[in-house]
């Protein structure tokens, strides 16, 4: 598994609900969870590794890594907090973001236990980034129109320095 960057398709597809949570489905969460450590990042999402699979895996400091797996936004904050966001399928680009501040979400863990969790601050960041790119929404859409062409001129500048992904999705 590599993690795909911006431009492939795959990171714009909507995500399908998972059936059983199996021996497969534990393994793939480990494996998220690796990269995600790897890339040091603080989530990763089936789509980024080309797994179009709702699952996504989180570890900010301070916290255990957690699974989230069929996951079900209940309920969102009216209040809206702007934060600085970056994402590991857009490496070197980072943006401010609004969201809500606090988020309550069902989900399955890689055990297949179903829980709920309300969370604020970063967790609840991290959860939002995640979810939308089960829906192959990244942070750069949420950005005012302005500020994400200029970004996104930035992304190609550093892409065309790093040289560009392969289709096997080898950096
Ligand atoms: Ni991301």
């Amino acid at each position: 598994m590599e993690i795909l960057r911006l431009g492939n398709a795959l990171l714009r597809q909507k995500a399908e609900l998972i059936g059983d949570i199996d021996p497969e489905v534990q393994e793939t969460a480990e494996k998220l969870i690796d990269l995600m450590h790897r890339g040091k990042g603080i989530g990763l999402a089936g789509p980024q590794v080309g797994l179009m699979k709702r699952i996504f895996a989180i570890h900010i400091e301070k916290d255990i890594p957690r699974i989230f797996i069929n996951p079900s936004i209940i309920e969102t904050s009216q209040e809206l907090v702007k934060y600085e966001e970056g994402c590991l399928s857009v490496p070197g680009i980072w943006g401010e973001v609004s969201r809500p501040k606090n988020v309550r979400i069902q989900a399955w863990n890689e055990k297949g236990r179903p829980f709920n969790l309300e969370a604020g601050g970063l967790l609840a960041r991290a959860i939002l980034h995640e979810y939308d790119h089960l829906d192959g929404i990244l942070f750069l859409d949420r950005l005012p129109d302005l500020k994400r062409i200029r970004l996104l001129a930035k992304f190609e500048k550093l892409q065309a320095k790093q040289g560009p992904q392969k289709a096997d999705g080898k950096a």
